[in-house]
């Protein structure tokens, strides 16, 4: 599995496994064990999932040791300021039976960032997180960041798609140096019909999924694609035997309406 290397040196593998959703009913323990299974070494969750306990128990039976995992989760917006971000993280690591988690994250933008942020960094200085980062974050939450934080985020972890390639944020995050990965990459399913995919799929005698990744690969940027079935979580990762060429690069981007499909981060609610 191809890496990528984050800006306090350490590697993450560029495809992880992405589980919103991915609750009680559809099975989430053996779902994570079935994508271990695939190849993948990078799982995405977040409190807010309710399925951390579930991953877990995959993550302690798989017999894949512990250093060999990447795990991401997120604090969900109850955690609004320094000192709740300790409890949190503890219960996370009971939940997923760990004493680390790789990349620790900030869900969605809260009222007081800075001082969330402050407590991962503590968590970050303990050797707790081996990197802390973001998620839906524009430019202006990343400012008071930058400007109060010590650390620079490691990873912005955003709504991005054909229809919403993000381009400005993207410019913006390599500036400094913060990788950006896309959440809901195949735009929850939607982005597979679309006609110019599907005749590059068609020449490329790949899927539509694998052309959306491979794209976002070749972009620079990190991806948590979604599936519950074992077929499709080894379709999403066989993405590196093929590369898509400029003029193709040129004709995916050239089907961003920057139009989000999901919550605005200035208004999402939570
Ligand atoms: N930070 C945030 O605020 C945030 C927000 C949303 C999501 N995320 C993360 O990003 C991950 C991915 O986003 P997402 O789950 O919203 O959407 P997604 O990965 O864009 O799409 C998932 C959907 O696509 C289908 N699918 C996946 N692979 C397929 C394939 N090869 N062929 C056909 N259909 C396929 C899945 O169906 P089946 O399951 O039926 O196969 C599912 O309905 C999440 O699971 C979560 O980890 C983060």
């Amino acid at each position: 599995m191809q890496s990528i290397l984050l800006n306090n040196g350490i590697s993450m593998p560029v495809i992880g496994y992405g589980t919103y959703k991915i609750t009680e009913e559809f099975h989430p323990k053996e779902c994570v064990l079935q994508a271990l299974e695939a190849g993948y070494r990078r799982i995405d969750t977040a409190t807010l999932y309710r399925n951390e306990k579930q991953i877990g128990e995959a993550l302690s039976e798989c017999g894949i040791p512990r250093e060999k995992l990447f795990i991401t989760t997120k604090l969900w917006t109850n955690v609004r300021k320094e000192e709740d971000v300790a409890p949190a993280f503890d219960g996370m690591c009971s939940n997923l039976r760990t004493d680390y988690i790789d990349m620790l994250l900030i869900h969605w933008p809260v009222q007081d960032n800075p001082s969330v942020w402050r407590g991962m960094e503590k968590l970050y200085k303990q050797h707790c997180v081996r990197a802390i980062g973001v998620s839906n974050f524009k430019e202006h939450h990343i400012e008071e960041i930058l400007s109060e934080g010590s650390i620079t985020p490691a990873l912005n972890q955003v709504e991005l798609h054909p229809h919403f390639q993000q381009k400005d944020l993207r410019n913006y995050c390599a500036h400094h140096n913060i990788t950006v990965e896309a959440w809901s990459p195949l735009m929850r399913g939607k982005a597979l019909d679309l006609a110019e995919l599907q005749e590059l799929a068609a020449r490329y005698k790949k899927s539509v999924s694998q052309i959306i990744l491979r794209f976002d690969i070749q972009s620079g940027l990190t991806v948590i694609p979604k599936t519950i079935h074992s077929a499709r979580m080894r379709e999403n990762l066989d993405i590196f035997d093929f590369k898509i060429s400029d003029e193709d690069m040129k004709k995916i981007e050239a089907l961003d309406k920057n139009e989000r499909a999901y919550r605005d981060p200035d208004n999402h609610g939570f």
